[in-house]
């Protein structure tokens, strides 16, 4: 704990001191309790590891300069995950048993949220899984929900810097009206090729193509994708991206600094009409592009020539970053303070 380093973590798993857990059984969750053990004991037949009832959430807690710590969004990322549970037929998790689990580890992990001139946080991961046996293909009847937490740095080690990221047109994350729109497991082992592929290649993440018609700009692997034109905040609709909170904040925040909104399929070609581009996620915050290259196609997108952030993802992030950290009111009521 001591030697934890905090100006230069990485996004990765480091212990902490708790984790919390709530079951349902017979019909019941039961009341969220915590444990020391990074394991769980599971019957081999769980219809989480074989027919993938899992899914997660990803969310982040702030130390602000006055010492308090800030949960980002936790209702909706509560919201999110009873999406997911409806969209793989999993039990529906209560908001209230959400927010009290995740409170709770955050709560009982404390030393561990980086101090605020460090300019990290800590990521919270819940997790739900399927874990009665079944061999036809059923859904559980017994869940546990489970509540982890890890202090990161930046998703990607560039941080706020432009990077690269590649169009694989062999590659698909979901089906047009599969599962892409839900936070499940299924969709990320569907990406590990070629995400590998991508960093392979020097890129730092794949941009994805509507599955459909391969016309349309979807997401980027981690995060969802937007680009600024003159005063216009354009970012894809589609039944296949997943709706990112990162991303709906973004939209509130750049309509509150007086930009036109657009939230419709975006056309490939497009991308050589735009100022800037970025993904933006939890984790990834907001990640500028530097480029987009179609290899399949020989086309290249470029949306910087001096290898720093556009003026406008520049204000969205510092303005996302300073209500997270609490340096700028809660204008819209994103924060819950841990008491
Ligand atoms: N898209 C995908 C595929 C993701 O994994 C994530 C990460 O959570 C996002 C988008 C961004 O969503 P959010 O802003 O809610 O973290
Ligand atoms: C997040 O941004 O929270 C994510 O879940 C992205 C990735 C780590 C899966």
């Amino acid at each position: 704990m001591d030697t934890i380093d905090w100006k230069n973590l990485s996004f990765g798993y480091l212990k902490t001191d708790f984790n919390v857990r709530s079951y349902f059984k017979d019909g019941q969750w039961s009341k969220p309790q915590e444990t020391t053990s990074e394991s769980i004991d599971i019957h081999m037949a769980a219809t989480c590891l074989h027919y993938g009832q899992e899914a997660f959430e990803g969310l982040k807690a702030f130390r602000g300069k006055d010492g308090k710590i800030r949960i980002f969004r936790l209702e909706e990322n509560a919201l999110r995950m009873q999406s997911s549970c409806r969209g793989i037929l999993m039990q529906e998790l209560p908001i209230e048993i959400f927010e009290e689990t995740v409170l709770k580890a955050v709560k009982l992990n404390e030393k561990y949220v980086p101090p605020y001139e460090s300019g990290a946080a800590l990521y919270i991961r819940p997790l739900l899984i399927g874990t009665s046996p079944q061999v036809g293909v059923k859904a559980s009847k017994e869940y546990l929900f489970l509540v982890f937490v890890t202090p990161v740095g930046p998703y990607f080690k560039e941080g706020f810097k432009p990077t690269p990221l590649v169009i694989l047109r062999s590659f698909d994350r979901a089906a047009p009206q599969g599962t892409g729109t839900y936070k499940i497991g299924g969709n990320y082992a569907a990406s590990l090729v070629a995400g590998e592929k991508a960093h392979q290649m020097g890129y730092s993440a794949v941009l994805y193509l509507d599955p459909k018609e391969k016309k349309y700009i979807d997401e980027g692997g981690p995060a969802n994708f937007f680009a600024i034109k003159g005063n216009t905040y354009i970012t894809p609709a589609s039944s296949s991206i997943l709706p990112s909170i990162t991303n709906k904040s973004l939209i509130q925040l750049a309509e509150d600094m007086g930009m036109t909104i657009e939230r419709r399929p975006v056309l490939e070609e497009e991308l050589s009409t735009f100022d800037e581009a970025g993904i933006c996620g939890t984790a990834a915050v907001i990640s500028p592009v530097e480029r987009i290259d179609d290899i399949e196609e020989n086309k290249s997108y470029k949306f910087t020539k001096d290898g720093i952030a556009g003026p406008v993802s520049t204000k969205l992030y510092n303005k996302l970053r300073a209500i997270q950290y609490g340096d700028e009111p809660d204008t819209h009521n994103w924060v819950t303070i841990v008491e």
